[in-house]
């Protein structure tokens, strides 16, 4: 972990997960929240969001790859692990840790979508715009806008390395 700088330090962190959830408490007032979570990046985001959310939150997970050999996704995706329970009818928060070009959260949005939720909205950790190539993916809720650096901790991995990490960092080279 030599090269590793903190980019977002735990404390920074928390306190935004908190505000996010105020947020959304706020705004689904009275309402069942399904939250669904995308493995395996937006589990620590997922847990501590889940767990500031003063109401009725359900949980599902889903895991998609985006990735083909490159360090970019291609917009090809894979489907490794699809809903097991129905959202028909459901006001879905989509959870991810991070967007970068939109592919991966373009497909997954209109997969979503095709199984009749009532309401899908977007929640991201953390949003690097300078990389978007769908502009069309609307993010709901942000926790960070960052620089177009690749970053480890808090879920997200290089090589399945650094997910543990409870702060969000960079590799500096
Ligand atoms: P997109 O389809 O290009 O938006 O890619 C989104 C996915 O790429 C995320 O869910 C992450 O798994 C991965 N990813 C993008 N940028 C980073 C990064 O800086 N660190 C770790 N994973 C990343
Ligand atoms: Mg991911």
């Amino acid at each position: 972990m030599e090269n590793l700088k903190i980019l977002i330090d735990e404390q920074k962190l928390h306190a935004r997960i908190d505000e996010i959830a105020k947020q959304i408490e706020e705004e689904y007032k009275g309402k069942e929240i399904t939250l669904i979570c995308i493995l395996k990046g937006s589990v620590f985001f997922t847990v501590d969001l889940a767990k500031r959310i003063n109401g009725d939150v359900k949980l599902e997970f889903i895991r998609v790859s985006s990735y083909g050999e490159g360090t970019e996704s291609t917009g090809e995706i894979k489907m490794k692990l699809d809903l097991k329970d129905s959202i028909q009818g459901k006001d879905v928060i989509v959870v991810e840790d991070i967007i970068d070009t939109g592919r991966t959260l373009s497909y997954l949005i209109e997969y979503l979508k095709m199984k009749k939720p009532k309401s899908v909205k977007l929640c991201t950790l953390l949003d690097k715009p300078e990389r978007r190539v769908k502009k069309n993916v609307k993010v709901d809720y942000t926790g960070f806008q960052i620089p177009d650096k690749f970053v480890v901790g808090y879920g997200l991995d290089w090589d399945e390395r650094y997910r543990n990490l409870p702060y969000i960092g960079y590799i500096e080279n």
